[in-house]
């Protein structure tokens, strides 16, 4: 099975977790494309989708399920999402799309976080993928400085420009032994909006498809 088919697996196990006549967020990325395509088949049963990003939004737009701005939503108890990274302690990379920020936000606003990943992005230890910041450009050099004190490598993602107007660098050989840790010290550097790591709110559930199977990790 290609990565693309583990993906639409992955994808169609999440069709599960969601709850009728409620509203649902809604990830970014290819993995959630697939997600996406999928619930347009059954987009009666959910009151609406909540989008973590403009690409999501008309991609949902485009299948004919409505779009509520999370500030209309009080109660949302699914939020579906992708990553690049995952360990079985359900902490997570993010942000390999650039929109780690709105992920952020609507992953914490959410009761239960559904993760979808294929078998590749599982990992024993975090930092393999480098670690996407979203940042003030005005703080770009300021963050890299910080950044290089900690161990990593700064790359500035070219020619990317976020949904809210920042930059992302992506932190190359950082050791992420500490992922919480590593998340609140890099979220006290002024000038980073968001980091990658989703260790603090990690996902409740882990979707991992093989090929054969989805396993379940909670
Ligand atoms: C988007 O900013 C990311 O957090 C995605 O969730 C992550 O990059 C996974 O994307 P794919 O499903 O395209 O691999």
């Amino acid at each position: 099975m290609t990565q693309e088919q583990k993906k639409r697996q992955a994808a169609e196990a999440a069709l599960h977790y969601l709850v009728d006549d409620g509203y649902l967020g809604v990830g970014t990325g290819s993995t959630v494309n697939c997600f996406i395509e999928l619930l347009a088949g059954i987009r009666h049963r959910i009151e609406g989708a909540v989008a973590t990003s403009a690409a999501t939004e008309k991609l949902l737009h485009q299948y004919h399920i409505p779009v509520i701005p999370l500030n209309s939503v009080i109660d949302l108890p699914v939020y579906v999402d992708g990553a690049d990274e995952a360990t079985h302690n359900l902490h997570l990379v993010k942000g390999g799309g650039g929109a780690l920020t709105r992920e952020k936000i609507v992953a914490a606003a959410s009761k239960k976080f559904v993760c979808i990943i294929d078998d590749t992005k599982l990992v024993d230890v975090l930092g393999r993928f480098p670690l996407p910041i979203e940042v003030i450009p005005m703080a770009q050099s300021y963050v890299g400085r910080e950044i290089a004190k900690l161990g990593g490598q700064p790359v500035l993602r070219p020619g990317f420009t976020t949904d809210n107007g920042n930059i992302i660098i992506d932190v190359h050989n950082l050791n992420i032994m500490q992922p919480a840790e590593l998340e609140a010290r890099l979220n006290n550097i002024a000038g980073i909006v968001t980091n990658g790591l989703f260790a603090r709110r990690h996902a409740d559930v882990l979707l991992v498809a093989d090929g054969d199977t989805v396993k379940t990790i909670t």
